[in-house]
């Protein structure tokens, strides 16, 4: 293996999150505006080039993959980029291929995800109610997310709900959500919104500091911080009665950038190197050209250079988003 990716600040870059689409089936509130401008589908990488490029930064030591979206299920044929990336796994070259969904395909995709070797998905769920279920995602689909769970656990998938705190509706919910996921065998992670995208409200509205939620959680459950990592930035606690795993993704309450191991590809081969800053890469060229890889190795390893130290995300009444692209151009 050539040598592995490693950026200015001496952070090595293990982790590829990798979306295929930005199209979405769903129109979460604080994610996209409803009448979302998608890329024109010419504009995509085939599933080839996601394999090619996915596959080079496996070549420069990146063992976990983590396909997104916007919504990567709703991706044509995308079965085939799983079953052709899964080589990774059984040659031991990677030691996880995931991805993160909203859950509505996945009643249909669970046995043939659990069969080219994805051990757990990361499913995306901010309600267990039908109602505030269709307000917050624009769409009234809450029954099929449902069927998409059962049938992840039934592939034998391993679960970790993904729940953005938001303001005036997760103070009333966690409890329900805890005793779901947990009751279940699911992990819960929680989530402070960011300030991608201009989606049509202010995101004031919407912010709930994970600080605040811990404390309301604290008052009835006790949480024991844990060393457990998963990959990601969640920091992990214990639930001791309910024996289940509750992790808090801080971006806005603190900051992770410091031990930050991952870069993100849009499905158009823009690479970003921070989902919190512009700096970007644009890999279709030297992905399309005529010098095979060695135009887009020296491409990729000239990004990770300028990787930023770090977002510098703010929340406040008169901020308007820090950036123009929404989270599901990038998929978190
Ligand atoms: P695992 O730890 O492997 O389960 O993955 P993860 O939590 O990194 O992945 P997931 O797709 O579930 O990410 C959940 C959310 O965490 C994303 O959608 C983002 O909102 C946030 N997140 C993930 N990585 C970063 C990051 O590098 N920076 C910031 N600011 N937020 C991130
Ligand atoms: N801030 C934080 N998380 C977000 N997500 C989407 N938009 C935002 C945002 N603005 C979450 C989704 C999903 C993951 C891919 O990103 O709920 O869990
Ligand atoms: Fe779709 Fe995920 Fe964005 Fe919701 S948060 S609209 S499910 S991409």
């Amino acid at each position: 293996m050539s040598c592995a990716l490693t950026d200015r600040f001496g952070r090595t870059i293990r982790y590829l999150r990798l979306s295929v689409t930005d199209r979405c089936d769903l129109r979460c509130v604080y994610c996209m505006a409803e009448d979302m401008q998608f890329v024109p589908r010419r504009d995509l990488l085939t599933l080839e080039e996601l394999d090619r490029l996915a596959s080079a930064f496996v070549a420069r030591g990146v063992s976990k993959i983590r396909i997104t979206g916007g919504e990567p299920l709703v991706r044509k044929d995308i079965m085939t980029l799983f079953r052709s990336l899964s080589r990774h796994l059984r040659n031991g070259v990677i030691e996880e291929l995931t991805l993160t969904t909203n859950g509505t395909q996945l009643a249909n995709h669970a046995d043939a995800l659990a069969a080219v070797g994805v051990r757990r998905v990361n499913v995306s769920l901010d309600t267990l109610d039908a109602d505030r279920f269709r307000a917050l995602t624009r769409r009234g689909v809450l029954g099929t997310v449902m069927d998409g769970l059962r049938a992840a656990r039934e592939a034998g998938l391993r679960i970790k709900l993904n729940t953005v705190a938001l303001k005036g509706i997760t103070e009333t919910e966690i409890f329900d959500l805890i005793d779901f996921a947990h009751g279940h065998g699911m992990d819960l992670t929680l989530i402070e919104t960011m300030p991608l995208g201009d989606v049509g409200v202010d995101r004031t509205d919407q912010y709930l500091p994970l600080t605040e939620l811990r404390s309301l959680i604290e008052r009835r459950f006790t949480l024991t911080d844990t060393p457990e990592r998963s990959g990601g930035p969640a920091r992990y606690t214990r639930v001791a009665e309910t024996g289940g795993r509750l992790g808090f993704i801080t971006p806005m309450t603190h900051n992770f950038c410091e031990s930050c191991n991952r870069v993100r590809v849009s499905a158009t081969g823009v690479l970003y190197t921070c989902l919190g800053q512009e700096e970007r890469t644009d890999l279709r060229s030297a992905l399309r050209g005529s010098e095979g890889d060695d135009l887009l190795n020296a491409a990729i390893e000239r990004a990770i250079k300028r990787k930023p130290k770090g977002h510098d995300f703010a929340i406040g009444p008169d901020l308007r988003p820090a950036l123009g692209r929404h989270m599901s151009a990038l998929g978190g």
